[in-house]
């Protein structure tokens, strides 16, 4: 297991209140501790959104240029961030359009039918995968109900006529991550595929996809990533070829840009986009990718480490019962809390300024952007909420 970090020794402080300064919410005297729902946005935003608007009103059909050349490098900056090469990710408005695509490539052959998904998927992928049976797939669902996926069901349900599996890298509802390498062996040594939700991970906890040798990969911008409006999906080079999507539109063809019809598929992850893209979102989340790279990944999850321990040695000290993994090595970006009649507590939080989130379980999630003392406020403002 590999041990917790000192709390306070992550970032060096002058550069932690510098990185906090780009995020004005944070001085709008609010604690924020929300960002596995919704990142914080910094103030480099609002440059571009002027920027933006000068674009707008001074348009010349010359600017899709310079707004072409904006989403590849928001793209490529994501994947340099997962560890991938320039090329392989794609970006859209949200995760179910770009996994829409994903399950669009494959035919389901009874002999390769079945498609393994967890019951701790965000909604939106148990939708995409059923929708698949009509077309053939054989879904089945895996899992115990409790807060953390069953790897070992999952791993022992994998056999040949196994498609593809598709899995949370952390939960959204109790942010437990999974092992991602066991999980990748034991598929590829059957001939299935691995599609990850990254959502509630890319942006706070490292992650390598070619060192992992996942086959899909997918997040997006407005959690961890400190963007807004777009999603990302990120296909294993040497497979892309074998997939062809039949939702599809004319930016994933060869000659998008001629405006000639196409007779291939684009290069790279680009064969996977739709239609006319929507570069603002990119521009706006580049900024944010930009800060986080800057401050590099294991500095950040160092950091996220130090105030989710924060969050969970306060929790046991005031008997409140911690639903998330509390070792290190399992647990993603927020803690979740089992507190009686939680979405008042949630309610009453928000009205002291105290921000976090309720899905059945008070989820805290502080980002590289907070403080441990921001925690302890939190923490201090939840016990008094408790002891009402
Ligand atoms: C794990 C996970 N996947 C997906 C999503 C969202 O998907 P979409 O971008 O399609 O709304 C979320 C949260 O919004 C999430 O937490």
């Amino acid at each position: 297991m590999v041990p917790d970090p000192t709390p306070g020794r992550c970032l060096d402080p002058a550069a932690h209140a510098a990185l906090r300064a780009e995020f004005p919410l944070l001085d709008t005297g609010v604690v924020y501790l929300n960002s596995n729902s919704t990142g914080v946005v910094p103030r480099g935003a609002q440059h571009v959104l002027t920027d933006y608007w000068t674009t707008l009103r001074t348009w010349r059909d010359e600017v899709w240029h310079d707004w072409h050349v904006g989403l590849d490098r928001y793209a490529d900056a994501v994947a340099a961030l997962i560890g991938a090469p320039a090329g392989s990710v794609v970006t859209d408005a949200n995760l179910s359009t770009l996994l829409g695509r994903v399950v669009s490539c494959f035919d389901y052959p009874p002999e390769r039918d079945r498609v393994l998904i967890t019951d701790l998927e965000f909604p939106t992928v148990p939708f995409l995968w059923q929708a698949q049976r009509r077309r053939g797939a054989r879904v089945e669902v895996v899992g115990t109900g409790g807060p953390a996926v069953d790897e070992e069901g999952l791993l022992a349900r994998i056999d040949e006529r196994t498609l593809l599996v598709c899995v949370p890298h952390a939960t959204f509802s109790s942010g437990a991550t999974i092992d991602l390498p066991r999980l990748v062996d034991r598929a590829h040594r059957a001939g299935a595929l691995v599609v990850v939700d990254a959502f509630q991970t890319v942006g706070v906890v490292p992650l390598d996809v070619t060192a992992l040798g996942v086959d899909v990969l997918l997040g997006g911008a407005h959690k961890w990533l400190c963007g807004v409006g777009t999603a990302f999906l990120y296909v294993r080079p040497d497979l892309t070829e074998r997939l062809e999507p039949t939702a599809t539109g004319w930016q994933a063809g060869d000659r998008a840009l001629t405006f000639q019809p196409s007779r291939d598929w684009a290069a790279g992850a680009q064969r996977f986009a739709g239609g006319t893209p929507f570069p603002l979102t990119s521009l706006v989340s580049q900024v944010g990718l930009d800060l986080l790279a800057g401050v590099g990944l294991p500095a950040i999850r160092a950091h996220s480490l130090a105030c989710t321990r924060q969050v969970i040695d306060r929790a046991a000290a005031a008997g409140i019962a911690v639903v998330s993994p509390t070792e290190p090595d399992r647990r993603g970006g927020v803690v979740c809390l089992d507190v009686p009649d939680g979405e008042t507590v949630k309610r009453r939080l928000a009205e002291q300024n105290m921000i976090c989130s309720w899905r059945g379980w008070l989820r805290v999630g502080p980002h590289v952007y907070n403080t441990l003392d921001e925690v302890d406020a939190f923490m201090d403002a939840l016990e008094k909420e408790l002891r009402r």
